[in-house]
């Protein structure tokens, strides 16, 4: 565990993410922190969709740190996805699977996903990383939409989890991939992802950038982390901002 990693467990608060980004003045001195909290009453996910947080069933946590300029920004969606995994296999002896960028999925299904979001604050950059893995869920718990997307680490291993130990697990694995940025070992963490990855290349993919959908198949990682994506005309492309439909 990093020691001087500071830990707020809370009950309950709107979200992770927000507690952190509204109390920066408070917190800033204190980095990192992670915030963990047993419910959330306005989990969020990426653009803008609500993230089911009801009490005990996930892990919802957020770490705030701050990361040198040019200390690879760009990768820190993989990192903290690689982070995930290693959790997983390290809890549960579970391979999962990395959906470029931000999601984990085991077979098909999403088991965890991350929200990222920056502050600056004096001019400096500092990260916010949300982290949400499905623990203890039964199907009932889902949103009936999400029953054939998601899954719980329970439904696919029957055990129950401690909360409190994966996310000091998760932190312990993702400060130590973090340190990877840090010093500079990019390659690692891009090596490590692209092997994470591996599952989908080959695949067709539809992928959203903006407001468009482009059709291709998953080619890969290329060496800065973006996505290879090969287009219905033969061309690759690189992508570097988007996200692959489940
Ligand atoms: C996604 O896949 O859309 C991202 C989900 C991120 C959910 C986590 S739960 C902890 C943190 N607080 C939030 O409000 N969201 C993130």
């Amino acid at each position: 565990m990093n020691r001087d990693l500071k830990i707020v467990r809370l009950e309950q608060c709107d979200s992770t993410n927000s507690y952190i980004r509204t109390r920066f003045e408070e917190l800033k001195n204190d980095l990192p922190v992670m915030v963990t909290s047993l419910l959330q009453t306005g989990g969020r996910g990426r653009d803008n969709r609500v993230w089911d947080s009801r009490a005990g069933k996930g892990l919802y946590c957020s770490f705030g740190f701050h990361l040198e300029q040019g200390a690879g920004w760009h990768l820190l969606p993989l990192t903290a996805g690689i982070g995930i995994i290693d959790t997983l296999r390290r809890i549960a002896g579970l391979d999962t699977g990395l959906k470029w960028p931000n999601d984990i999925l085991y077979r098909g299904r999403k088991i965890a996903g991350i929200l990222i979001e920056n502050v600056i604050f004096e001019n400096r950059m500092f990260c916010v990383v949300g982290i949400g893995i499905n623990l203890n869920h039964e199907v009932a718990d889902f949103p009936v939409e999400l029953e054939d997307k998601a899954v719980s680490l329970r439904e696919i291993t029957g055990s129950l989890y401690d909360v409190k130990e994966v996310s000091d697990t998760l932190a312990d694995v993702f400060f130590t991939r973090l340190q990877d940025l840090e010093e500079n070992r990019q390659e690692k963490i891009v090596d490590t992802a692209r092997q994470y990855s591996r599952f989908m290349e080959g695949r067709p993919i539809r992928f959203h950038q903006k407001k468009e959908i482009v059709g291709g198949i998953f080619r890969g990682l290329n060496t800065d982390g973006g996505l290879i994506l090969e287009t219905e005309d033969g061309n690759r492309t690189i992508c570097y901002s988007g996200e692959i439909e489940q």
